[in-house]
């Protein structure tokens, strides 16, 4: 039988842009999503849909908003542990934190034990779908791909490449790279809702010969994704500057040995210029905006408006462990403020769909997750305005929908997602 599940429910169907451009989104204060073998049959208004679909297997979410299941473009689910370790800026934080964090994965128990609560924590935060970074080891991007599996969940992932300037017992080599991540790719790529990413680390880790292996592969397997840090902080951009000083830009390094192209997602992209955000979006490369990362390691201040004028593909990423939150509203919270410093706007709308179809957008799942299409997987999260006693004071006096929306934004965290769908079944219910 049909479930049917009736709430007010919001989605995006294009990006609302800085002056929320109304046509951009559907809304229906009283709505019902009819859904039936994990994907969207329909979206509309709950007394007309009730009236002609027969029979269903009713929920009701009074007071609550339905809205698609989050995107988060960009986490490192090895860093959950390290997540707000004090005072470092982003080398000095790898060396101190990140790095020794990474080392405990040798261990196979431990990475499991924290591949299985770190997706347990996203789904609880009304994250569906993730692009995540494993560590150097192998069996991290298989412990992680197998508890997605056991979830339902769509996950992309892979193992970091890295083979200089870190550790010794973090560093693989351009060979083991490229066999390690051409095994995964044969192992898990298009396995249920699962994808591979070829993962150099950065261009700072990773040797010119590992570079090229990475874009070797990148180009024999062109519906695998890649993903990578780019021009997060002034010291990495100048020591990439110093290194390939032929080179026209950081991306560039990335672009000539074959790893700028569709489904390339690129973390941070603080310090580009205008021929770069040309470059990614005539080659279809894609931006991670990451806020509470970028505030927190003193990293610099994301320009959407330069990226979206260019064409980029933006989504928001959390950043885990340099972000400070696995929670994608509260994430768009800080996008705010970043965005307001630079006398650039963020309307609900827009951090709505920066966190959804715009993801979906950013990874190339568009045609499969991101709003309610019929015929899309029914990945959705039920929010609770009042899941704050502040928050349900402030949404019970707004005037409207979008300043609804907009104060849930500004004052989420997990105690406002109600419950987690994934491909129609209920994950996560408080
Ligand atoms: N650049 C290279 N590695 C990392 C990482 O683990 N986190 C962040 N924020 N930036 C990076
Ligand atoms: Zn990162």
């Amino acid at each position: 039988m049909r479930e049917a599940y009736r709430a007010s429910i919001v989605h995006c169907l294009s990006d609302p842009g800085e002056g929320a451009d109304p046509s951009a989104v559907e809304y229906f204060d009283d709505g019902l999503l009819l859904v039936e073998d994990g994907r969207i049959v329909e979206l509309g208004d709950a007394k007309t849909l009730l009236s002609q679909c027969g029979d269903v297997a009713l929920t009701e979410y009074p007071e609550k908003i339905i809205v698609p299941g989050f995107i988060d473009c960009h986490v490192h689910f090895p860093q959950l542990d390290i997540i707000a370790s004090y005072g470092e800026k982003l080398l000095d934080w790898l060396d101190r934190y990140a790095f020794p964090a990474e080392q405990r994965f040798a261990d196979r128990a431990y990475a499991e034990e924290v591949a299985g609560v770190f997706l347990d924590e996203l789904l609880g935060n009304g994250t569906t779908t993730a692009l995540v970074f494993g560590t150097v080891h192998a069996h991290s991007a298989d412990l992680i791909f197998e508890a997605a599996r056991i979830r339902g969940m769509r996950l992309i992932a892979g193992k970091v490449l890295m083979d200089r300037n870190c550790p010794q017992d973090l560093r693989d080599d351009p060979e083991s790279a490229y066999t390690e991540s051409r095994a995964l790719i044969e192992r898990w790529h298009g396995q249920d809702r699962l994808g591979y990413a070829i993962t150099p680390r950065f261009a700072v880790t990773s040797s010119d010969e590992q570079l090229a292996a990475a874009g070797r592969l990148a180009t024999e397997c062109p519906d695998v994704w890649v993903h990578t840090h780019l021009a997060e902080n002034n010291t990495e951009v100048d020591i990439v500057h110093k290194r390939f000083p032929t080179h026209r830009s950081y991306l560039d390094v990335y672009d000539q040995v074959g790893l700028l192209r569709e489904r390339s997602v690129f973390a941070h992209c603080l310090h580009l210029d205008d021929t770069d955000r040309d470059c990614m979006a005539n080659k279809g490369g894609a931006a991670a905006f990451c806020p509470t990362s970028n505030l927190f390691l003193g990293s610099g201040l994301f320009d959407l408006r330069s990226m979206r004028e260019a064409g980029v593909r933006c989504g928001l990423g959390t950043d885990v462990g340099g972000g400070t939150s696995l929670n994608l509203l509260r994430t768009a919270s800080e996008a705010y403020k970043v965005l307001h410093l630079q006398d650039q706007s963020l309307p609900a709308t827009r951090s709505l769909f920066l966190t959804t179809l715009g993801a979906a957008e950013a990874l190339y799942l568009n045609d499969k997750v991101g709003n309610f299409e019929s015929g899309k997987e029914a990945d959705f999260v039920v929010l609770d305005p009042a899941g704050s006693s502040l928050s349900a004071r402030r949404t019970r006096v707004a005037s409207s929908f979008d300043e609804k929306l907009f104060a849930i934004t500004m004052l989420a965290d997990d105690r406002h997602i109600a419950a987690t769908y994934v491909a129609g079944k209920l994950h996560a219910i408080k």
